[in-house]
């Protein structure tokens, strides 16, 4: 095993993947309980991203497609054609697509290794060559995703160590979860905070408790206090107070859909703490991968936001728990909000760093364009 394996089995794990067989660490039980859960199908993995067994843009993509991936492994036999085993996943992936709308790396994922049975199908004598293809790119994906975030982490920390022109150590606001929990491994927005207590220029980390699903004190918390980093939790109503006394130097947050001018639907909460930010004059950044943009959507108008169940606000632990709410009262729950470019500093992507440069847009489309003609893409 070379270094990189050494340093990626030191990584949380909420997806464990072999051969055929897939575990999700259920993470509605964190932080009191670490239990794994079996997948054995696509099913399995609809149910398990839409009750949010596993959250997460990049780790809902890797479990749907693993998922599948589990499904067609074990497969006893299928009598059928090249093209009806393409046709066989297409449909199972749509089906998987529709367990939540608004993160785009589902979508992604699934146009992905569908374009990819079917130009196989088209050359394939048997069935099994299609399986086969589909199972190996699952697979890449959840391996490529730790690099990935990786190379987020690393761009978003030297980023961020720039624009400190007074060179004093940083003290960082997160929301969500955007870490190992909710990739296959070290995480977005978290990665860079990650990135920057390894560098040694992480003074703290501030983590919201991103009411209604607690994701930031559940499990943000859980992975700060895992990795010993600095950290300290807020209500989400303490925010723009913990930004006027003056301690917080940057905001960053992950995304479930960038759209090509920037606009960025992200965990319900995020549009308000780039508000505060701007009125405090402090940088607010996005980190997440190419695979969470969506440069066929012209803005965020376009993006459908999921609405969840009321049971998570009339009820603690994410609706898991006792009501806590007065019975009979109407509740709208949407689970993600657009913050719009203009209030974004900049986006961090495993590809580098994208700038507005003094205009009220990013041309996303423009930066993919640049890294698809660089040989490293
Ligand atoms: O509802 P969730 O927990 O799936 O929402 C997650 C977020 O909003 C994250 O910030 C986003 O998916 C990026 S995860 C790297």
């Amino acid at each position: 095993m070379g270094t990189d394996g050494v340093e990626q089995d030191k990584l949380l794990r909420s997806i464990r993947y072999k051969d055929g067989s897939l575990q999700l660490l259920d993470q509605r039980k964190l932080p009191l309980e670490t239990t794994y859960v079996d997948i054995r199908d696509s099913k399995d993995g609809w149910a398990a991203i839409s009750e949010m067994v596993v959250r997460g843009a990049p780790a809902i993509a890797i479990t749907a497609s693993l998922s599948l991936a589990v499904e067609i492994s074990n497969l006893r036999t299928f009598n059928g054609t090249p093209s009806d085993a393409a046709l066989f996943i297409s449909n199972k992936l749509d089906y998987l697509v529709s367990s939540r709308p608004t993160a785009v790396n589902l979508s992604d994922a699934a146009t992905k290794l569908k374009e990819l049975v079917q130009k196989v199908a088209a050359n394939a004598s048997e069935a099994q060559a299609v399986f086969q293809a589909c199972i190996e790119a699952a697979e890449i994906m959840l391996e490529d995703d730790v690099a990935s975030n990786k190379a987020i982490g690393h761009f978003g920390a030297r980023f961020l160590q720039k624009q400190q022109t007074d060179r004093r150590k940083i003290s960082v606001l997160t929301h969500c979860n955007t870490g190992s929990l909710a990739t296959a491994g070290y995480g977005t927005a978290l990665g860079v905070i990650r990135s920057l207590h390894e560098t040694g220029v992480l003074e703290r980390a501030y983590c919201t408790e991103t009411r209604p699903f607690n994701q930031g004190s559940r499990l943000t918390a859980f992975e700060l206090v895992h990795d010993n980093i600095p950290a300290t939790l807020i209500a989400d109503s303490a925010a723009a107070a913990l930004m006027k006394a003056g301690r917080v130097d940057a905001v960053i947050v992950g995304a479930d859909r960038v759209a090509a001018n920037g606009d960025t639907a992200n965990k319900i909460g995020t549009y308000s703490l780039a508000l505060s930010a701007l009125h405090h004059g402090i940088p607010f950044y996005v980190a997440a991968p190419l695979t969470s943009i969506d440069s066929s959507i012209s803005s965020g108008e376009e993006i459908v936001i999921e609405e969840r169940s009321a049971k998570e606000l009339l009820r603690t632990h994410g609706g898991m728990g006792e009501q806590v709410a007065a019975s009979g009262i109407s509740v709208w729950n949407p689970a993600f909000d657009v913050t719009p470019a203009t209030v974004i500093s900049a986006i961090v992507t495993e590809k580098g760093v994208i700038t507005r440069e003094g205009t009220d847009s990013f041309d996303i489309r423009g930066f993919i364009e640049k890294v698809a003609a660089s040989s490293s893409y």
